[in-house]
């Protein structure tokens, strides 16, 4: 059974109005009460309808960023630990493209982890789930890979650090970091980014470059379908949305880049194509015309977020 499957079967026998007041609280905490530390799901029902509010959107956005990431690191990875694991959706994103051995999941939250448990059943056998505050409790392992997604926008400011250098430490090589594509989801993702850079380590992707970070709001997006309950839930038309978000891969060896990387949609004109691109010195707008050949084709089929490893200048 697929996992929207399962978050359905969980809700059934909940009134459509019941889903909806636990809705709109969960997105009341998540305005209001983000980056506080405070718990923003406080009941089993919470959990669930916060997976179906979520966990689609939380799935891709990971998926998306690692197969970003993985273009540029060839190294083996074969275990996982995740801080924060709450529905599952970044275990599962992360397993599906590397197909992991043994992934240790940690959550402070009883309701999120009954939830987490329940969609990650399918790869039970190498998922060990823990109870654990990561701004006050020890990882005592270490793994090929530390994710924190949708996570350090929680906690707050001093916290965020402590947990930087807790994962940086459970790290055998790499992390990855996920969050809102937000501005402020943003500003959390960079701090990380420069925090980790400091301590020796080098940018996967997105970013071409350890350099300073020259955007002012860089993130990416996926498109999510919603599912029918998502669409009554939210009192939504469309049959998708766009999930905005921001990462970034940090790698402790590793230091392989692209050379650019597509920061926003391109504008495809008559003849031409405007490209915004994060290179390795700078943040620029390029316009690729039918007359550059080889270079506007393959300019063509770009998106948001791909990277560039044409190196001619226009
Ligand atoms: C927005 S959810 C992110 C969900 C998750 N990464 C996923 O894949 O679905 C944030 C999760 O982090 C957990 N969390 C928040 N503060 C935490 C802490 N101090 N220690 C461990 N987990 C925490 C929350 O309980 C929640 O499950």
């Amino acid at each position: 059974m697929d996992c929207i499957t399962k978050v359905e079967e969980m809700l059934e026998g909940y009134t459509l109005n019941r889903l909806r007041e636990v809705a709109n609280k969960i997105s009341y905490n998540y305005l209001n009460e983000s980056g506080t530390g405070n718990s923003l799901i406080n009941d089993e029902l919470s959990a669930k309808v916060y997976a179906s509010m979520r966990f689609p959107a939380t799935y891709n956005a990971c998926l998306s960023s690692l197969k970003y990431s993985l273009e540029y690191y060839n190294k083996d990875i074969n275990t996982l630990i995740d801080i924060g694991s709450g529905t599952g959706a970044t275990i599962l994103a992360i397993d599906n493209l590397i197909n992991l051995k043994e992934i240790t999941a940690f959550e402070i939250n009883d309701h999120m982890m009954g939830v987490g448990k329940t969609l990650t059943e399918d790869i039970a056998e190498k998922v060990n789930w823990h109870k654990l505050d990561i701004t006050k409790d020890e990882i005592s392992i270490s793994a090929d890979i530390v994710s924190v997604s949708y996570v350090l926008n929680e906690l707050n400011p001093n916290d965020r650090i402590k947990v930087l250098d807790k994962i940086w430490e459970a790290s055998k090589d790499l992390i990855l970091i996920v969050d809102t594509g937000t501005p402020t989801g943003f500003s959390v993702v960079l701090e990380a980014r420069n925090y980790l850079i400091n301590k020796g380590g080098n940018v996967v992707a997105p970013c071409p470059h350890n350099d300073r970070c020259k955007s002012l709001w860089c993130h990416f997006v996926t498109r999510v379908n919603r599912s029918k309950l998502h669409k009554l839930i939210k009192e939504a038309e469309a049959p998708y949305e766009d999930e905005k978000y921001s990462f970034v891969c940090i790698s402790k060896s590793f230091n392989d880049q692209c050379y650019s990387r597509v920061t926003r949609h391109p504008i495809i004109g008559k003849g031409h194509i405007e490209l915004e691109l994060c290179s390795k010195d700078k943040l620029e707008k390029i316009v690729v015309s039918k007359k550059d050949g080889e270079f506007y084709k393959k300019g063509r089929k770009l998106r948001a977020g791909d990277s560039f490893d044409e190196r001619k200048s226009i």
